[in-house]
């Protein structure tokens, strides 16, 4: 643990410190050339608005990530301990931490998610026909979100009405892992009616019998959480599992339409597909930076913390590290090699076999029945399948 006014907020003698903001709209819309900028300065430079060391690499990236003895979760940058997203999880460290997630990972291996496969078969057929008969599709909206609010909140048991909520939720989480900027305003400001939503339909009097969340209300019932803790954590899984998985399913069309070789590529040799989604957590990672807070003055791959030194692991910036990684630049299904796209260690993304499976049923769908996908102009997003 480490005191609040232990946070450290003076640069290190020798690090290089811009007044540079990594996290406003325009520096987005940037990446990858933004983060370039950045890294250009060093593998870790301070953060002057926020009193935060950006790390821009991936090896130190990979080993910060595990290091929770070093690297405490519990006092992440930007995190603030009243905010309504449940604090359960990625803010905390073991002992609290290890019950927490062995408890909510009986539901999450696997063995526990193979029976949902054959709905998910079915769902992702019917979206994929859908979009089809469109012919010009928002890969957002009309594949990666219909089909991640059909299939997860069908297993959570949620209702139809309201569920595409869960996405504001989950964009409201999201941005309290960065800094209270005009992105965060928005996001709150939009996500009341998500907060209420989500609130009323995580209650033990509310969830449907027999469903994910009604199991996960059971771990209270067992004694190994308490009520409170089981609601927080169907509702960690509300904030943690939506607009990221939206956003990878997304994110691989994406480097498909931008290098469209990989596309015969996957449709002759369909087990490509799994190396998509692992491209895609290289390429264009959804959970763009995760939060640690150093515990002891320490070196690790040459840069030198301290205890209070808050850190900001840019995990884009670490996929399109040359050091790691030859042609960046490129999206290549065929690309192999581990990347910190779903983080590491203790943290590692829990619902990480659940967005595979999502990602690769949607795209062995899109294999099977697509030709060709290319982009349709009028937005990033939208491409024409054919
Ligand atoms: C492509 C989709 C996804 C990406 C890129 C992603 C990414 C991540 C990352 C990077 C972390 C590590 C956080 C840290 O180190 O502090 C994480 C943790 C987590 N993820 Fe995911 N995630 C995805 C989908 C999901 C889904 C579908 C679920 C649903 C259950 C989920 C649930 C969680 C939870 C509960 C944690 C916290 C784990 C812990 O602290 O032990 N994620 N995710």
């Amino acid at each position: 643990m480490i005191a609040h006014d232990e946070i450290l907020t003076r640069p290190p003698p020798t690090m290089p410190r811009t007044d540079a903001d990594p996290f406003t709209k325009e520096w987005i819309a940037a990446l990858p050339e933004s983060d370039a900028s950045l890294a250009k300065l060093g593998p870790a430079v301070w953060l002057d608005r926020y009193d935060s060391i950006a790390i821009m690499t991936h090896e130190p990236v990979r080993k910060i990530l595990p290091d929770w003895r070093r690297f405490t979760s519990t006092a992440k940058p930007f995190y603030d301990p009243f905010t309504l997203v449940p604090p359960i999880l990625v803010v905390q460290d073991p002992p609290e931490h290890t019950v927490a997630r062995d408890a909510l990972m009986r539901f999450l291996s696997p063995a526990a998610l193979a029976p949902y496969r054959a709905a998910f078969v079915a769902d992702a057929e019917r979206i994929v026909d859908a979009a089809l008969a469109k012919g010009t599709v928002d890969a957002v909206t009309d594949i990666a979100a219909a089909f991640v609010l059909k299939v997860f909140p069908d297993m959570l048991g949620m209702p139809q009405e309201g569920r595409a909520l869960i996405l504001d939720f989950g964009d409201a989480a999201f941005n309290t892992v960065g800094p209270r900027n005009a992105i965060f305003e928005a996001s709150m400001a939009r996500a009341a009616p998500a907060f209420e939503w989500v609130d009323h339909h995580t209650r033990r009097d509310t969830v449907t019998p027999g469903s994910l969340a009604a199991k996960i209300l059971g771990l209270s019932d067992e004694g190994i959480v308490k009520e409170e803790e089981a609601e927080f954590l169907i509702r960690a899984t509300l904030a943690a599992g939506f607009d990221t998985t939206v956003l990878g399913i997304a994110n691989i069309l994406g480097g498909i339409v931008r290098f469209p070789e990989n596309w015969p590529l996957m449709r002759a040799d369909p087990a490509l597909v799994k190396n998509a989604v692992n491209e895609m957590l290289r390429y264009d990672p959804p959970a763009r930076m995760q939060g640690r807070t150093a515990l002891l003055d320490m070196e690790v791959e040459g840069i030198n913390f301290r205890r209070g030194d808050q850190l900001s692991l840019l995990l884009t910036a670490a996929g399109r590290d040359g050091a790691r990684w030859a042609e960046p630049e490129r999206f290549d299904v065929r690309r192999t090699g581990a990347n910190v796209g779903f983080g590491g260690g203790i943290h590692i993304c829990m619902g990480q076999v659940l967005a595979r499976m999502e990602s690769e049923v949607i795209l062995e769908a899109l294999v099977k029945k697509v030709a060709a996908i290319e982009p349709a102009g009028g937005g990033g997003s939208i491409c024409r399948c054919g």
